[in-house]
């Protein structure tokens, strides 16, 4: 009965509440169908770097040496969900959180299962959104996987006491558990950019951003190790991943992006992919993509 419920009617409820979301069936991506909020307190990085001053090879695997980022995740297990749109978002996040601490603090990752128990309007395991995930991070914080680790399922914690109050549990060798006030990460701004030239800006001067993109083509769910190519011209996205970095083929000059995806390490370069740079492939370029900024 209770899976019954968490199946067919909580989804129902969610989408009842929550309708100016949009998304396909078996997708974990939800469109918003207004205009995308923001809260922008500083000039975009687009807006004052010439792309042309840009390195043709950049990504925060190794920026001057250092490692920047955060592993791969897999939003499959322990219980299949459509969350990418929370790992995308929370682990471009943690990345700026290492660029912010110049990787000298060992940071844990953001928890996207605070984003599955609380941020019912940004999304669920039926797909959500990456730039509604960062405005419920601005809005209430987030805590980290060590007291909320990823199960895969939406807990709806909403209700007489505050969701913001249940993201953090603390449990003993008796097996009693409680929900407790941990540490909470915070953003100053969020927003999107869109583009090759203003996700490039983006990425170069403040970290890796979420995209979305159509991962239903074989190119990208068979995908295995070097560049992702399909020319189709796919005008929705389905799937959110983090862009974390650039670079051109040394052999044959193709230009791509460096994305780390929510499937686990076993699928593409150990969970990480190349995606072909410059003609929209799967939709990324012509759909925006999510930054926010870590608040020290
Ligand atoms: C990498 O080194 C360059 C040149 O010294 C410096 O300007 C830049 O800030 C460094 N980048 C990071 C992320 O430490
Ligand atoms: C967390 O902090 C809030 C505000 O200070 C307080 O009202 C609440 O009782 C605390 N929750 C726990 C579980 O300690
Ligand atoms: C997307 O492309 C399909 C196939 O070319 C077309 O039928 C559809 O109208 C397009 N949708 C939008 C929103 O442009």
């Amino acid at each position: 009965m209770a899976a019954l419920l968490r199946t067919y009617l909580l989804p129902l409820l969610a989408l009842c509440a929550v309708p100016a979301l949009t998304s396909l069936p078996g997708t974990c991506y939800r469109e918003i169908t207004g205009p995308r909020p923001s809260h922008v307190l500083t000039k975009p990085p687009h807006e004052h770097l010439d792309p042309s001053s840009l390195p043709d090879n950049f990504d925060w695997r190794s920026v001057n040496g250092t490692l920047f980022v955060s592993e791969a995740t897999n939003q499959f297990l322990p219980s299949p969900c459509g969350s990418c749109w929370a790992h995308a978002s929370t682990g471009a996040l943690t990345d700026r959180f290492i660029i912010a601490r110049k990787a000298r603090v060992s940071q844990t990752k953001l928890s996207p299962q605070v984003l599955l128990d609380c941020a019912s309007d940004a999304g669920s395991c039926y797909g959500g959104n990456d730039v509604l995930a960062y405005k419920f991070i601005h809005e209430h914080g987030i805590t980290d996987v060590t007291c909320s680790p990823y199960q895969g399922v939406d807990n709806y914690y909403w209700g007489e006491i505050p969701c913001d109050q249940m993201m953090c549990r603390a449990c003993d060798l008796a097996s009693t558990c409680k929900f407790v006030n941990g540490t909470k990460y915070y953003v100053s701004e969020y927003g999107s950019v869109q583009g090759e030239d203003e996700m490039m800006a983006e990425i170069y001067a403040r970290g890796p951003i979420a995209c979305s993109i159509y991962a239903h083509s074989p190119a990208f769910l068979d995908y295995k190790s070097g560049i992702i190519q399909d020319p189709t011209a796919y005008n929705y996205t389905t799937h959110v991943v983090a862009i974390t970095g650039w670079g051109v083929d040394q052999d044959t000059g193709m230009k791509f992006w460096v994305g780390r995806n929510s499937f686990g390490t076993a699928w593409g370069e150990e969970g990480w992919f190349q995606l072909h740079r410059g003609v929209n492939c799967l939709d990324i370029e012509e759909h925006p993509c999510a930054w926010a900024v870590p608040k020290l």
